[in-house]
């Protein structure tokens, strides 16, 4: 039964799924890390496919950019197709200082300037928190390698308050994003597991540090498997 943003049969879907912002980077994974992955959506170019890895059964999807893109397809893979657990992997720009290029970023909880979650809880600050069995399978994949703590999902890419930045770092806020707090939301909503896995594609309070497309290709790898680690948890 297809919904008004997913082509597919309930079914179509694995109960765990990786979600990049790419629907490009949803392809992929796919045809990476995949074993016989099918096609299971095109609808707007929005790219999913499921197949197995080891035996186990997992989905990739794109998300789109922003928080009222993931919520509609988490809302429709949580409510409509048996979804489980969703674990976005994308980029963050770096904030705190202890967070280089290419580091990966696990995101236990988001701060936002969103409203997205505002209606959930009317009086109420939202905290928008990823599960915690999925943060320690992550964490303890990634080792060393990884920073475990809070990051800041912004609906504005372009428009940043002065000093903002600066003082989230002092808040030790590792690194901005445009999606965890809205994903983390839809989670509970449903009573289903989310995370957020990120590679530092960028430092935004040091803009010397860069890196290649290559080396980010790499890097990127090293969230992946830690986001596999927390799928298959
Ligand atoms: N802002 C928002 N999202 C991002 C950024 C950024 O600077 N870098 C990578 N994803």
């Amino acid at each position: 039964m297809a919904t008004p943003h997913i082509a597919a049969e309930r079914g179509d879907f694995a109960p765990a799924v990786l979600m990049p912002g790419d629907p490009l980077r949803a392809k992929r994974i796919a045809e990476t890390v995949l074993e016989d992955a099918r096609q299971v959506n095109n609808v707007r170019g929005m790219l999913a496919y499921t197949g197995t890895v080891d035996g186990k059964p997992l989905s990739v999807m794109g998300s789109g950019m922003g928080q009222p893109s993931i919520t509609i397809y988490a809302t429709e893979l949580f409510s409509q197709f048996d979804v489980e657990r969703i674990i976005r992997v994308g980029t963050c720009g770096g904030l705190s200082p202890k967070v280089k290029v290419g580091d990966v970023v696990i995101g236990v909880g988001a701060h936002t300037e969103s409203a997205m979650n505002v209606p959930r809880l009317p009086g109420v600050h939202f905290s928008a928190v990823a599960s915690y069995n999925l943060v320690a399978a992550a964490a303890q994949r990634a080792g060393a390698n990884a920073h475990v703590g809070t990051i800041i999902s912004r609906d504005h890419f372009y428009l940043t308050p002065e000093g903002q930045n600066e003082r989230l770092a002092r808040y030790g806020v590792l690194g901005v994003e445009m999606e965890a707090a809205a994903l983390y939301g839809v989670a509970a909503e449903f009573d289903k597991e989310a995370l957020a896995v990120l590679t530092v594609s960028d430092n935004l309070l040091d803009s010397s540090e860069d890196m290649s497309s290559a080396e980010r290709e790499t890097l990127f790898e090293k969230a992946l498997d830690a986001a596999l680690a927390a799928a298959f948890c």
